[in-house]
């Protein structure tokens, strides 16, 4: 018992003086608060002191703030990194500093992997395929042309996210991607694009389905459908990932058709992983997966109640 309560405490005593520096995207998705909402709530919880940067979607705010941190001598740095490319040289930076980065939900392309401990992510190509197994399968092969709404330029999660989908659809010369562009995973955004293809493709009848990176951009989507005098959900059919309850909440009104459901709570593993390195020198594995799971307007209220304690 003795030496349990002593290892509690100094593990508490480790948990108390360390400080993490945690560069975050910005705010432009549901999403995007709650992961910054849970990571906050998850340092609390082990008395770890956080300091957050807002990138404001921007790579270059992001490389300020971690140079920052390394000036501040902080114990770990957290990035939830905007854009696949172009990190190396800071990490260097960290990596002389003898400070350990973690990643968080997007992952960078380095050729020196021992630049970063670990990345907390889904497997957003298996996002992009759970939507469009689910497409393929509702459509049973009807004819579908699919207007994409992609998520950042550059992001590893929008790359991935596009190439899940595209692969799922691939061998069903049924549906097709008939217009794809970015909306930046911004509400405002996805609509202003949705309207776009809407306008383009016969004041929206030729499109059967849209396939959004994000539930945001869907949600902004839903708006132009709605505008446009269509109905979606049923005259345009949805598609888009994170679970936030807005989404949920068009499910319920028969608006969206299907989402994939990604945890907001990337800090708790990448807090689970630096604190078991700084005890005993642990090295997490290379990637850290969190689940995705398929949902349906079916068990939507059920998964909107859960969202209470989800940072949401
Ligand atoms: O990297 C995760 C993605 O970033 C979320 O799906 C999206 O909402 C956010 O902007």
């Amino acid at each position: 018992l003795v030496s349990a309560l002593s290892a509690a405490m100094s593990s508490a005593a480790l948990a108390d003086s360390l400080t993490v520096g945690f560069s975050q995207v910005g705010s432009e998705s549901g999403w995007r608060a709650a992961e910054t909402s849970v990571a906050k709530s998850e340092a609390q919880k082990r008395g770890i002191t956080l300091k957050i940067a807002d990138g404001q979607q921007k790579q270059e705010n992001q490389i300020k703030a971690v140079r920052s941190f390394i000036a501040q001598g902080v114990d770990a740095i957290f990035i939830a990194p905007i854009v696949q490319t172009g990190w190396e040289p800071v990490l260097e930076e960290a990596k002389d500093a003898k400070i350990p980065v973690f990643l968080l939900d997007r992952a960078i392309t380095v050729k020196d992997d021992s630049l970063y401990m670990t990345v907390v992510t889904a497997d957003n190509v298996l996002e992009g395929k759970l939507i469009g197994d689910w497409l393929v399968k509702e459509m049973d092969g009807k004819p579908c042309n699919v207007v994409e709404l992609q998520g950042t330029v550059g992001a590893s999660v929008a790359i991935d996210r596009k190439k899940g989908f595209a692969e799922a659809i691939a061998k069903t010369p049924n549906i097709k991607i008939i217009r794809s562009q970015s909306g930046d995973f911004t509400r405002s955004k996805g609509k202003e694009v949705m309207e776009s293809f809407i306008k383009a493709e016969n004041n929206g009848k030729n499109i059967c389905m849209v396939y959004a990176h994000n539930d945001d951009m869907a949600i902004g989507a839903i708006q132009a459908i709605k505008e446009a005098g269509l109905k979606p959900g049923k005259d345009i059919l949805t598609g888009s990932i994170d679970g936030v309850p807005d989404i949920y909440k068009a499910m319920l009104a028969g608006e969206a058709n299907a989402n994939v459901e990604l945890t907001p709570n990337m800090a708790g593993p990448a807090f689970d992983a630096l604190e078991k390195f700084k005890k005993d020198g642990t090295l997490p594995p290379k990637i850290v997966r969190t689940e995705s799971k398929l949902f349906l307007p079916d068990s939507a209220q059920a998964e909107l109640d859960k969202k209470k304690d989800m940072g949401y």
